[in-house]
């Protein structure tokens, strides 16, 4: 199998084929998205979330991370897999980034990690990449900062949030980031942000001017059927699916139905 690498997708966005990224956080899954062709596998932090039950982004550790990258590390044998630096992983200084960093890489055998934010960031990101592993940015709407925004509402609307994002992504592309999330901002900005960079953008909630997109598995297969922002086309409603047949399963064993004769030793 040919792999995915972080050259292929500047290659791809330089050809003009669209790049597409799923999150994963655990084996079976990844196995099943690797399979059917995905490009990157992103071991998002949304796994807070989705795995855990967190209301943010903010619990999750780098320990709970690297067990979640490892076991979708497992499961692929073609898709590229970048690993989210947690919160409190590499906000503090470049040395506390370089060393979670090196622990996601160490201890999981992921090829790349990203991390949130632009300017105030840029030394960890500077000093990660010095070390040969390869960044991917996050600007726009950067969960991590839930509480400072106050909302999950789409971000860069007004202008002065809007220069400060090209000025960030710019500066992301300098410090040698091969790639940058562009999370809930309005097509247009996304879109200018794009082809201002040779590097490729993936898009969440940013529009169809990205150089690619990405959404949070169990959102796209309806897993959380309550979630239901304008940007997420759900392509399956697992929460229903997956209800049937845990129904089906409890009155197959009340009624005794299961096990049937052939379905016993
Ligand atoms: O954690 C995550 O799932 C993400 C994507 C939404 C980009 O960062
Ligand atoms: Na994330």
């Amino acid at each position: 199998v040919k792999k995915i690498t972080t050259l292929t997708l500047t290659k791809m966005k330089a050809n003009g084929e669209k790049i597409s990224m799923l999150t994963a956080y655990d084996y079976s899954f990844a196995h099943i998205i690797d399979g059917a062709g995905i490009d990157v596998i992103l071991v998002g932090d949304s796994a807070s979330n989705v795995m855990a039950g967190h209301e943010t982004t903010l619990p999750i550790t780098l320990d709970h991370m690297i067990y979640h990258a490892s076991s979708v590390i497992r499961g692929i044998n073609r898709c590229l897999v970048v690993v989210d630096l947690p919160f409190g992983s590499y906000q503090s200084n470049s040395q506390i980034a370089l060393a979670s960093a090196i622990r996601i890489m160490k201890e999981t055998g992921a090829h790349a990690v990203k991390l949130e934010g632009g300017e105030e960031v840029l030394d960890s990101i500077k000093s990660i990449v010095s070390a040969g592993v390869p960044v991917m940015g996050h600007l726009g709407l950067t969960p991590q900062s839930i509480y400072k925004f106050g909302t999950y509402n789409v971000r860069a609307k007004e202008q002065e949030e809007a220069s400060k994002l090209k000025k960030d992504a710019l500066l992301l592309q300098q410090a040698g980031c091969f790639a940058i999330v562009l999370e809930k901002i309005p097509a247009q900005l996304a879109k200018e942000v794009s082809e201002s960079l040779s590097i490729p953008t993936i898009g969440i909630g940013a529009g169809k001017y990205c150089d690619g997109q990405v959404l949070v598995m169990h959102d796209m297969l309806g897993i959380n059927n309550t979630f239901k922002p304008r940007f997420l086309r759900q392509y399956l409603n697992l929460h229903e699916q997956v209800t049937t047949a845990v129904q089906q399963y409890v009155t197959d064993v009340k009624s005794k139905d299961f096990p049937n004769d052939k379905e016993q030793y």
